[in-house]
């Protein structure tokens, strides 16, 4: 099975971006996934629909996700989406390590019950504002691809 994968994202500097394409280069480790990235203001929430896993990603803004991710969010309370599979990741300075994460997550539960968070979120630092990534955390965004991709073949 060629799963479809979206993943909807902000990055104002590129680092989020990066990380979204590295979690879709382990995952085609794995198992060849059909893969979009797109920012929420270019998506339709019903495009979601089409996709068997969707993926939330957004920098840490002041402790939370960006409100283009939360306004997002709070469009796919308004679909069906019963079954679909989710998860979130985000990128830090420091500090606020899975803060980001947890309040995506925190919205998706209280909002958009419908989608079934597979595997709790991840949460990637960079060194600085503008990034780069931590070297040590490049290689766990390769991984959270893998676990997805095996849990998409169960
Ligand atoms: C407006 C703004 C607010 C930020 N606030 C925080 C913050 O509260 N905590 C934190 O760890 N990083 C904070 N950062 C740093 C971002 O997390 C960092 O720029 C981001 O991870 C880089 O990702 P990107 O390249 O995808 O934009 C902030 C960045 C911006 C632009």
């Amino acid at each position: 099975m060629l799963a479809k994968v979206i993943v909807v994202y902000e990055s104002k500097y590129g680092n989020t971006k990066r990380v979204a394409e590295t979690i879709i280069a382990g995952m085609n480790e794995i198992e060849e996934v059909e893969a979009v990235l797109k920012e929420p203001k270019h998506v339709d929430p019903t495009e979601v629909l089409d996709y068997d896993l969707i993926l939330i990603g957004s920098p840490n803004h002041v402790g939370g996700p960006t409100r283009g991710v939360k306004k997002f969010i709070d469009k796919l309370g308004k679909i069906e989406l019963e079954g679909k599979m989710g998860a979130v990741f985000d990128t830090y300075l420091g500090g606020d390590f899975n803060k980001a994460v947890r309040k995506m997550e925190k919205r998706i539960d209280e909002k958009v019950p419908g989608l079934k968070l597979i595997t709790s979120g991840l949460s990637i630092r960079v060194k600085g504002f503008t990034g780069p990534i931590v070297e040590d955390d490049l290689p766990k965004c390769r991984d959270f691809g893998k676990k997805l991709a095996n849990q998409l073949k169960t």
